[in-house]
């Protein structure tokens, strides 16, 4: 018998259900501290995993209650958003994305699961993957941004960082944390961009766009996933056999842990596909829901489920003995205090400071640089600089909507990046107005500093937590009174370089048309000013590029270069097409776009096998050459489309990014390989095909059809 059989064989119904029951403790403005009642519950084995809770201290105490104070001495799965760093806060999701370079993804996972790990967390509620086409929706901040075959490399990554894939113990290992894989799916597709609305989404959109991140986090290994809080054509993720049961747990293979969202099963009453407690639970559990975050419904509704014959204990079971092997794998059952015990990587110095290099070169990889008229970067022999808008000196909105342990007092603002960056000119600043709010009295103290200076920087945008979670907006533009500013600033005459802080694509065609320069500037972490600064003064080439597109008005959402062609394609010049009346159709910026200061050609597209079959592999090589005047690195985007198909294919569908670095005049050569497989598609009845027949191969700086090379190849049958 396995130590899971014999306690499985020890344990009364309740304690199984406290092995399903994940419960929070409240926050203190100084740190964590119990709800009163959980130890009471962990004591008499009904609570299972605890959520909000880090420290080792703390974290050691529970455990050790758990341990020696139970029946049978389970140890706790301690749950924690840790999305985008610890305590070393990195740029946020979105911007990470902005990347594009899985290696840099990966890292930053291991080092925040390296902090995370040494504050006792074992489990953290990350990797985001919910691909999002909508910047109403606040929680686009949170993941990969639009594309699916982006969502899935971040996915592998993420999940080997957490969960340490490669280190001698792996998930036992004492910097190792579960991976959950989250919000399972669709939840980007919210309707009308509202946070928990319901999403209708088709099955094929399901197959093509939003579950292949999850594929591919089950794939490497991923040890948790979570349900949506919203219903995807009227079923709640949370209750969603067809796609836990079948699709998650059937066809993928998953058999790790199902973690609900915080109170999902209990909201299945509000959803109106359960009528009390009993009813939900029942529904979570054969859905093969494991865990019940914070509703009760599993301990107040599952032993009247189980009466009243709704389930089986042998779900219960089931559910329990995943648990339980996911608490072994974490090594809990050995020592459930290794994490945080010893001196780790997380407190050793050297470490600590590597960890604040790496949160700067990733802060200044995600800056993506929308426009630029020769302003940036900046000249050296600036003296006079006026730094103006709210964000400038917001040192806490640095670290974005989802900081876990990170210290508001952490950030470099922008402010003392730039003091630090060009101790030779005089920086004057002016918030001018607040981030919200109507009042416009500061306007004139910062047209005032403006007049004297060579260069205006000018720090718009939205308040950290105007995205995230429950932040929804229906005009996600300049928030306040910032567009008054900018216009009073504009006025001036001065050239302007707009720095725009935001969990989202922003709505700033305005901005884009009067500055010199226009800068995505996300929440950046810790390191925000510094980065800034190095990307701004040319220290750093910006090599970052938008992971999403980025509209001109909210009107044209939702809007990403995956869409399918139209049998009227846009044309200004004839009425009857799929175009607007009064805007263009396209972006303001595309997906893939990011300027750099130097500037790169792409040449001589080229494959060595231009006929291929299934099981087969294309090589695929484009020339790179960077025209100066500076080093820099450029990325290039290889797409596909499927010409004629028995279902019509996106106009381009990216398979992969390549990246090189060129010093000035050189030229290398960009080599993709691509699995034939690549190329299928989800067909009429929904199974991989792929259909013989011609392809396009193309290759660009960004998803801009006009900028692009490209070749055909053509899949031959068999
Ligand atoms: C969010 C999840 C998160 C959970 C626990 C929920 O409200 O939707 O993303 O993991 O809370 O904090």
């Amino acid at each position: 018998m396995t130590r899971i059989d014999k306690l499985l064989a020890a344990m009364t119904l309740e304690e199984k259900i406290g092995q399903l029951n994940m419960a929070t403790v409240g926050h203190a403005v100084t740190g964590p501290v119990l709800a009163s009642g959980v130890i009471e519950g962990i004591r008499a084995g009904r609570i299972g995993s605890l959520l909000n809770i880090w420290g080792a201290r703390e974290v050691h105490a529970v455990q050790k209650i758990a341990v020696e104070k139970t029946r049978l001495g389970i140890p706790l799965l301690i749950g924690f958003d840790v999305l985008h760093g610890h305590k070393t806060i990195f740029p946020i999701p979105l911007a990470e994305a902005a990347l594009f370079d899985p290696p840099f993804w990966e890292r930053s996972a291991r080092e925040a699961a390296i902090e995370a790990a040494a504050d006792g967390i074992t489990m953290t509620f990350a990797p985001m993957l919910d691909i999002a086409r909508d910047p109403r929706w606040g929680r686009i901040v949170e993941g990969p941004g639009e594309d699916p075959w982006v969502g899935a490399e971040f996915a592998k990554a993420k999940v080997r960082g957490f969960q340490g894939t490669g280190l001698p113990e792996g998930l036992a290992g004492a910097s190792a944390v579960a991976a959950t894989a989250k919000h399972f799916c669709a939840y980007g597709a919210a309707l009308a961009g509202r946070d928990y609305a319901s999403v209708d989404v088709s099955e094929r959109l399901l197959h093509e766009v939003y579950l292949p991140p999850f594929a591919a986090a089950v794939a490497a290994g991923c040890a948790a996933i979570m349900p949506a809080f919203n219903d995807v054509a009227g079923i709640p993720m949370t209750a969603h056999v067809a796609l836990l049961r079948d699709w998650l747990r059937r066809d993928t293979g998953f058999d790790g842990v199902i973690v609900s969202d915080y109170n999902a099963i209990a909201e299945l009453l509000h959803h109106g596909v359960a009528g009390d407690l009993a009813e939900a639970a029942a529904a979570a559990l054969l859905a093969g829901v494991d865990i019940d975050m914070m509703s009760n419904a599993y301990s107040q509704g599952l032993p009247e489920a189980i009466a009243g014959g709704l389930v089986s204990t042998d779900l219960v079971d089931s559910a329990v003995r995943r648990v339980l092997k996911l608490k072994e794998h974490l090594g809990l059952f050995d020592d459930p205090c290794r994490r945080g015990s010893a001196e780790t990587l997380a407190t050793a110095p050297a470490a600590a400071k590597a960890r604040i290099e790496l949160a700067r070169e990733l802060a200044r990889r995600a800056i993506v640089v929308l426009a630029n008229d020769h302003v940036l970067p900046l000249s050296p022999s600036l003296r006079h600089i006026a730094l103006i808008g709210p964000l400038a000196d917001a040192r806490a909105e640095m670290l974005g909507p989802w900081a876990a342990a990170g210290s508001a007092t952490g950030p470099v603002t922008i402010r003392e990046g730039f003091a630090a960056a060009l101790p030779d000119a005089e920086i004057a600043f002016e918030a001018g107005v607040a981030i919200t709010g109507t009042d416009m009295s500061g306007i004139a103290a910062a047209r005032e500093i403006c007049k004297g200076a060579e260069i205006v920087l000018l720090c718009l945008g939205e308040a950290a937590n105007m995205s995230g979670e429950a932040a929804s907006r229906a005009n996600p533009g300049l928030p306040g009174v910032q567009g008054a500013l900018a216009a009073a600033i504009f006025d001036l005459g001065k050239p302007v370089v707009a720095l725009i802080f935001s969990g989202r694509p922003l709505m700033i065609a305005a901005i884009v048309e009067k500055a010199r320069a226009v800068v995505a500037t996300w929440f950046l972490g810790v390191e925000a000013g510094n980065a800034i600064a190095d990307v701004l003064t040319g220290k750093f080439n910006p090599t970052g590029r938008l992971p999403v597109t980025w509209p001109r008005d909210v009107g044209q959402v939702p809007i990403f270069f995956a869409a399918r062609p139209s049998g009227r394609p846009a044309n200004p010049d004839d009425h009857y097409t799929s175009k607007y009346l009064d805007m263009p159709v396209g972006p303001l910026f595309y997906f893939g776009h990011g300027l750099s200061y130097c500037r790169f050609i792409l040449t001589n597209l080229r494959t060595s096998n231009a006929e291929f079959r299934l099981g087969g592999e294309l090589t695929i090589e484009v020339d790179a050459l960077n025209e100066g005047p500076a080093a820099g690195e450029a990325t290039v985007f290889l797409f596909a489309r499927d010409v004629v198909a028995s279902v019509a294919r996106p106009s381009l569908e990216l398979k992969g990014v390549g990246k090189i670095a060129l010093g000035t005049g050189e030229g290398g050569t960009v080599c993709f390989r691509l699995a034939a497989e690549a190329l299928s598609f989800p067909g009429r009845d929904l199974k991989p095909v792929l259909e013989p027949g011609e392809f396009l191969l193309l290759a660009g700086q960004s998803a801009d059809p006009r900028q692009m090379l490209s070749i055909k190849v053509r899949a031959l049958p068999g």
